[in-house]
């Protein structure tokens, strides 16, 4: 049996769905670069927007009905509002973000069709880290897009220096602020997700985020006290597509479900860091056998 299909291969959807009772579903397959959304924003769509309508097709023509979907923080937008909870507007600022928020819409629509769905959206706040073994991590195809995994592979000599998107945003120190999450604590969000998926039917939005922020050049100090040597850096333009803030109100999600993440950033550097060391060269002899 094939394990592998694109969710825009609707017949290899359907074989999936024939072969297998499905209880649950957890949807995390989307491209999810901000700035690489704007160079190719048809294929965002394509990917994100059409392969969930396939997936959400699939689902009620074999009668799955829980689904746990990958939303994002992004679709908040450029919103001078600290910290961000699950009501404030959506103003996505670039494509990726607004796949995403399509994606939750469409999901309410689906809902308000077929009311037997139970649809939990976690919207991610910035994840980074690996698994404490050392042994899962994140290893980009290509040159990395995402801030963390660019500084890693800088500390494992394999680029020169981190390009720092910007240092004039109306932020402490002029860097972006995210609210770094450990994937730990994003993996411990979905399993408990998965357990409330049928306290109630309809679409549920929660955020996944720690409440705290941190810079770019926090960041970057945070992680070189892991690495234990100078990381180089460059300031650059701001990055297209890119906003000041964002950092997560988690309340709901310990009001719904008692429960918070438990990472701060020290752990999340050391555990990429362990990651990457063990790993300079990601997953070149294949992929993980935990
Ligand atoms: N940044 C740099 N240099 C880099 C890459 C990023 O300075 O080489 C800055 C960005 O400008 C931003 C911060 O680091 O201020 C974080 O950027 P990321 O690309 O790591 O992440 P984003 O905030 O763009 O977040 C996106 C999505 C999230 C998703 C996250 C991780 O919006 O939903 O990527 O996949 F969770």
């Amino acid at each position: 049996m094939k394990r592998q299909a694109d969710l825009r291969d609707r017949a290899a959807l359907d074989a999936v769905f024939a072969a297998h009772e499905i209880d649950s579903v957890i949807h995390f397959a989307a491209k999810k670069a901000v700035g690489e959304s704007t160079r190719i924003p048809l294929e965002y769509y394509d990917i994100n927007v059409t392969g969930t309508v396939n997936l959400l097709l699939a689902m009620t023509r074999h009668g799955a009905r829980r689904v746990v979907f990958s939303s994002s923080c992004s679709i908040y937008g450029e919103t001078p509002k600290v910290p961000l909870d699950e009501d404030d507007p959506a103003a996505p600022a670039n494509p990726y973000a607004r796949t995403k928020y399509l994606c939750e819409q469409l999901l309410a629509d689906a809902c308000a069709r077929y009311p037997e769905l139970s649809v939990i959206a976690l919207r991610y706040f910035n994840p980074i880290g690996a698994h404490p073994s050392g042994e899962i991590g994140e290893d980009p195809t290509g040159v990395p897009n995402n801030v963390l995994p660019y500084m890693a592979q800088v500390a494992v000599g394999r680029l020169t220096e981190l390009p720092v998107f910007g240092d004039d945003y109306p932020t402490p120190d002029g860097t972006g602020v995210r609210d770094y999450i450990h994937v730990s604590d994003v993996a411990d969000g979905h399993r408990v997700a998965l357990d409330h998926l049928d306290d109630e039917q309809g679409l549920r939005v929660f955020n996944l985020g720690t409440g705290t922020g941190a810079s770019v050049l926090e960041l970057l100090a945070e992680f070189t006290k892991a690495v234990g040597t100078p990381i180089p850096y460059r300031i650059q333009a701001r990055r297209a597509g890119d906003v000041p803030t964002l950092i997560a109100d988690p309340g709901r999600v310990e009001r719904a479900w008692g429960w918070r993440t438990t990472r701060d950033l020290t752990a999340m550097c050391a555990d990429a860091w362990r990651f990457q060391r063990l790993h300079p060269n990601g997953y070149s002899s294949g992929p993980p056998t935990v």
